[in-house]
């Protein structure tokens, strides 16, 4: 099949500029002006007046996670659906090694859930929980494989790696020229202040669990780990940054001379701390972790958007319901499953809250969403681009459409979104994936015609 849109505004992170885009089966072919279709078969689209970015990438989805107790509401089927309904062609969901497991067994098991079940293209980052020289040595394997990207948690009982072992494995993973996100919280100050809010009687409370997740909690955990990158000698990406106490240690140990990636997460761009203090149990609906923090985080965040001083919009998706799942923290908020839904929203809620607010621009839309995650985790020019030979995953996106997010309207399978009611502006009015068209105007219409991405080197 042949595309040819014509006159769209074409962004990358560098600029925009007027022109055509002629596709060709799965490929860009041509990038130009005044190109012409060639023959009858080719549909012509006016891209008039629309931008044209290259498809949005999620650096963090959770697809079809178990979480111990609950399940995420959303699998690979329903998750990857909303995200192209969104306008977002790739996903790199988060594979995780269960204790006793290699590597290897953590990725086949990946693979059986998303394979022939996925509406756009995906990757998986390897989440180590579990590290001995077995798993050392498989390192090389999953760079075979396409695995090039690895998270690691400071937190949580049965995922967290100590201080010794997160320097082994930056320095292991740096012999890829991989990289490795890290969840960045003080475990131990967390379990002391969950302790002090139920001991003081406040364990029914939704506001225990941002105060027992200070912003403390977040910047102590980026600084010790900035100082073991620092003398591993490596590059590091900080996961779902959630504070502006946390950026300062990023800026510092960049003025020290370190690489440091960042990415943040909507929800810590257009929420703030008194959604916790909302009527009944409707604060439970932004429990995640990370928590929501103040207006002094959001507009320090927004600040350091719109200076180019973060690299990536991830939305950390990890769905639960309210009726049947977050509800079942009703008398303990730390039974509440941390995680929100927003893979389908990410691309508008950007737009909207950064673009039309004059917070940030079209380019640093595509730097954030598409381009800085395709050269980080070394699927660049393939993905993050608008140029001859990449895969034309393009999103013809309409800068005037204006509606309203509603959980009843929206296609991931969670029962509520974050955002209900939110008025925005901006639409992913067509969606290419590999040259097929799988949405239009927020509606999927071609679905399961995903790929695994299997992924080079990092290119930053
Ligand atoms: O609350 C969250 N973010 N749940 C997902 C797991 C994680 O830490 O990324
Ligand atoms: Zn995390
Ligand atoms: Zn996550």
């Amino acid at each position: 099949m042949r595309y040819l849109i014509k006159e769209g505004i074409i962004v990358s992170s560098q600029g925009q500029e007027k022109g055509d885009i002629l596709i060709q089966d799965e490929k860009i072919l041509q990038v130009g002006q005044g190109l012409s279709p060639g023959d009858e078969e080719t549909e012509v689209i006016d891209g008039t007046g629309k931008y044209i970015f290259p498809g949005f990438i999620d650096t963090h989805t959770h697809f079809d996670l178990d979480a111990g107790d609950f399940h995420t509401a959303d699998d690979f089927y329903t998750g990857t659906k909303a995200a192209v309904a969104g306008g977002t062609t790739t996903v790199l969901d988060f594979t995780t090694q269960e204790k006793g497991q290699t590597l290897k067994e953590a990725l086949d098991a990946w693979h059986a859930l998303a394979d022939g079940k996925s509406s756009c293209d995906y990757g998986f980052h390897m989440s180590i929980t579990d590290w001995n020289q077995e798993v050392r040595a498989e390192l090389t394997d999953m760079t075979r494989l396409g695995v090039t990207s690895y998270k690691l948690y400071m937190t949580y009982d049965h995922l967290m790696v100590d201080d010794r072992r997160i320097m082994e494995i930056l320095e292991a993973v740096e012999q890829e020229k991989g990289i490795i996100g890290v969840h960045c919280e003080n475990h131990g100050i967390i379990a002391r202040l969950i302790a002090r809010e139920k001991g003081a009687g406040r364990g029914e409370r939704i506001l225990s669990h941002p105060r027992s997740r200070p912003a403390e909690a977040e910047a102590e955990a980026i600084h010790r780990l900035l100082v073991i990158a620092g003398l591993a000698g490596t590059p590091v990406n900080i996961v779902h940054l959630s504070t502006a106490l946390g950026l300062q240690e990023v800026e510092a140990a960049r003025r020290k001379g370190q690489q440091v990636f960042v990415e943040t997460c909507p929800q810590y761009l257009a929420l703030e701390e008194s959604v916790y203090e909302r009527p009944g149990f409707e604060g439970a609906a932004f429990v995640c972790s990370p928590p929501i923090r103040t207006r002094k985080d959001v507009d320090s965040l927004w600040q350091a958007v719109g200076q180019g001083r973060l690299d990536m919009l991830g939305t950390d998706h990890c769905s639960f319901h309210m009726a049947s799942q977050k509800i079942q923290g009703l008398k303990d908020f730390t039974r509440i499953p941390n995680g929100l839904p927003g893979v389908e929203h990410r691309p508008v809620l950007f737009y909207s809250l950064g673009v039309v607010k004059e917070r940030a621009t079209v380019e640093e839309m595509c730097r954030l969403l598409s381009e800085r995650p395709a050269k980080l985790f070394g699927m660049y020019p393939k993905k993050g681009a608008v140029a001859p030979g990449s895969d034309a995953d393009l999103v013809i996106w309409d800068p005037d459409a204006r509606w309203t997010i509603r959980a009843a309207d929206q296609v991931q399978a969670a029962d509520y979104t974050p955002y209900e009611g939110l008025e925005v502006q901006g639409r992913a009015a067509t969606v290419f994936l590999r040259g097929e068209i799988v949405a239009r105007d927020g509606k999927v219409c071609r679905e399961r015609k995903g790929q695994y991405v299997s992924r080079g080197p990092r290119q930053v």
